[in-house]
């Protein structure tokens, strides 16, 4: 008998986080009359999605020709031949489906002359197969986009009575002996009371794990939480060691300026005032990816031409654009500047910085978000009751690097999915079956310990630990040395999970026990993350290794698993998908267009 007094709730679905997938799985849940509960720790309009600015690419062709081909070629040139071509092609396809489905929802995205959907260039983003000029695919609501999602797919969730838990802490799955996941058990933090949500289908939508660097774009609720209960059930972790940073980030701050700011026609400078990426990138320059800008960025500053007074960072200038040009394409960024740099950006640069932004690793899904528990006969088997979706999942459309704008489209497109497959396979008829007590009672009994935890390390010091060692040893450059000793600071930090000190025993608004739970989440991803950096011998996307400084198709083409217990990682492989949904006689894209080849801008 647990010292708790656990609340029931049953539900077709549980969706656990309220971003952009989420809320769009759970309107597409809600929609279909499953009965659905979405389970958020904040406040679904506070949720990162919130913090989107440039866009959401879709190949509308409102700015100019455009094709789903066209950017499906570059999806794939952008995961630098990582990304599941099943996933890729179904993400193009479906893309502008998806921005017109939101459009009707009530999204307000800028508009032309002529009224159409306003759309914008971004970095990666091209025609003709590469061949072409940058095309204008990202379709925006100022540089406010994120927000403009947000707040029209809750408001229609509202409408189709999905039920929200909001400031609901999820903790743990709770799985059947069989490995079919049950639910989850959650921690309402405004009143302390404890509640087990039982569901045929649990879908995790609880973004990335930008937290366990030192430096991030993302908010400080992005702590990998679903990661974290994945990885905890002995399930694996995908290709974790390829973590995306964002040219531009205000230096020091690391608060996000959107890559439309270069979409809009800003360039980047070094000391001697040189646009630097014409040398590095001369097609594409300073819209070339974003892993080839960082890398640039870091490479000026390294070689002893960074700006400031420490010669440590970079200049993004806008100030000879228009001034009604950012006022009316880049509002949020021109208020980031100054708040955040204390720069008018209509007359001066600001000082950016690479700085960690997105994940593209995460759970391992299918295109209908379904996870998966890979076999030895069967690398695409399906952990049965469990989908993930958004940042937190890999279905993987980014492989070794996402492309600006392809985010927002991987988060309705694949929210959108998930909830055609759950039609499918969730019948609202059944009953559904009993909680397994033993899952619900070691859920409980984690959280109970790390409530009474009494060690030696306070939680603060510990994150601090781990953020630091991430930030200097799996960075924008990586050498054989340095991710060897980020390894073992790395295990010596997880272990240090056993003697933590919580101070705070409360059940209501322990923010303590809270930052706990979040950390006991973002230890294993930063553990996946930086053994299966050390163990990837080659440079692919995000992952450049100054050692093996070359792709190796024939040896590294291929998707890491880590299974992570405590400091302990175990790193097993599954092959990319190399099929596309259709061949090109069925109208799908040429497979010669997408083979291998060397990713130059
Ligand atoms: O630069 C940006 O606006 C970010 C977009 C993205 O990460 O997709």
């Amino acid at each position: 008998m647990s010292a708790y007094d656990i609340q029931h709730h049953i539900y077709d679905v549980v969706v656990v986080g309220a971003g952009g997938a989420g809320l769009r799985a759970t309107l597409g849940m809600a929609e279909q009359g499953l009965k659905t509960a979405c389970v958020t720790k904040v406040f679904p309009t506070r949720s990162h999605t919130v913090a989107a600015q440039g866009g959401i690419a879709a190949s509308l062709s409102n700015m100019g020709p455009d094709h789903w081909q066209w950017h499906m070629y570059d999806t794939v040139k952008g995961s630098d031949w990582l990304g599941d071509t099943d996933a890729m092609e179904y993400l193009a396809r479906e893309a502008p489906k998806a921005v017109y489905e939101l459009e009707h929802y009530g999204v307000p995205f800028s508009r032309t002359e002529k009224g159409k959907i306003y759309q914008r260039p971004f970095g990666g983003h091209t025609t003709e197969f590469g061949e072409g000029p940058p095309v204008q695919r990202t379709c925006a609501a100022a540089d406010r986009t994120g927000h403009a999602i947000l707040h029209t797919l809750y408001g229609q969730s509202l409408k189709h009575d999905a039920q929200f838990f909001v400031e609901y802490f999820a903790t743990d799955l709770i799985m059947a002996e069989d490995g079919t996941c049950q639910g989850v058990l959650a921690w309402k933090l405004d009143d302390g009371t404890l509640h087990a949500f039982s569901a045929k289908m649990v879908v995790l939508a609880t973004g990335g794990y930008g937290r366990a660097y030192f430096s991030a774009t993302s908010a400080h609720t992005c702590t990998g939480d679903g990661n974290g209960m994945i990885a905890r059930q002995g399930l694996p972790l995908q290709d974790m060691e390829f973590v995306q940073f964002h040219p531009t980030g205000i230096y020091g701050s690391g608060c996000l300026i959107t890559e439309g700011a270069r979409g809009e026609g800003g360039y980047l400078t070094n000391s001697e005032g040189e646009r630097f990426m014409e040398r590095y990138a001369p097609t594409y320059k300073d819209l070339a990816s974003r892993d080839v800008v960082s890398r640039c960025m870091t490479i000026e500053i390294r070689e002893g031409r960074g700006v400031g007074p420490n010669k440590d960072h970079i200049y993004l200038h806008l100030n000879h654009l228009p001034p009604e040009v950012l006022a009316e394409r880049l509002p949020g960024i021109t208020e980031s500047a100054e708040i955040f740099a204390g720069v008018d950006l209509t007359k001066e640069p600001i000082p950016v910085l690479p700085t960690v932004h997105y994940n593209m690793g995460g759970i391992p899904t299918n295109y209908w978000g379904e996870v998966l528990n890979p076999t030895e006969d069967n690398p695409d088997a399906i952990a049965p009751g469990l989908m993930a979706v958004g940042e937190a999942g890999c279905a993987s459309v980014h492989g070794a690097n996402r492309l600006g704008s392809n985010s927002l489209i991987d988060l309705v497109v694949f929210g959108r999915a998930a909830a055609i497959k759950a039609g499918t396979v969730v019948d609202p008829t059944e009953a559904n079956p009993e909680l397994n007590q033993a899952s619900l009672d070691a859920a409980i009994a984690r959280f109970d310990r790390f409530r009474h935890a009494d060690g030696n390390v306070s939680t603060a010091d510990l994150r601090d630990e781990m953020q630091k060692t991430m930030q200097s040893d799996a960075a924008v450059f990586r050498t054989d040395k340095t991710l060897a000793e980020g390894v073992v600071k790395m295990m010596n930090v997880a272990e240090k999970m056993d003697d933590i000190k919580v101070t705070d025993r409360s059940m209501v608004w322990n923010s303590d026990l809270m930052e706990t739970l979040e950390l006991d989440n973002l230890m294993p991803n930063a553990m996946a993350t930086i053994v299966g950096a050390e163990a990837r011998k080659e440079s692919r996307g995000a992952h450049a290794s100054e050692d093996h400084p070359n792709r190796d198709d024939e040896n590294w083409r291929k998707h890491s698993l880590a299974y992570v217990d405590g400091p302990q990682v175990t790193l097993r492989y599954r092959p990319v998908h190399l099929d596309p949904l259709t061949t090109s006689d069925e109208g799908g894209i040429d497979l010669k267009k997408i083979a291998p080849k060397a990713r130059v801008y």
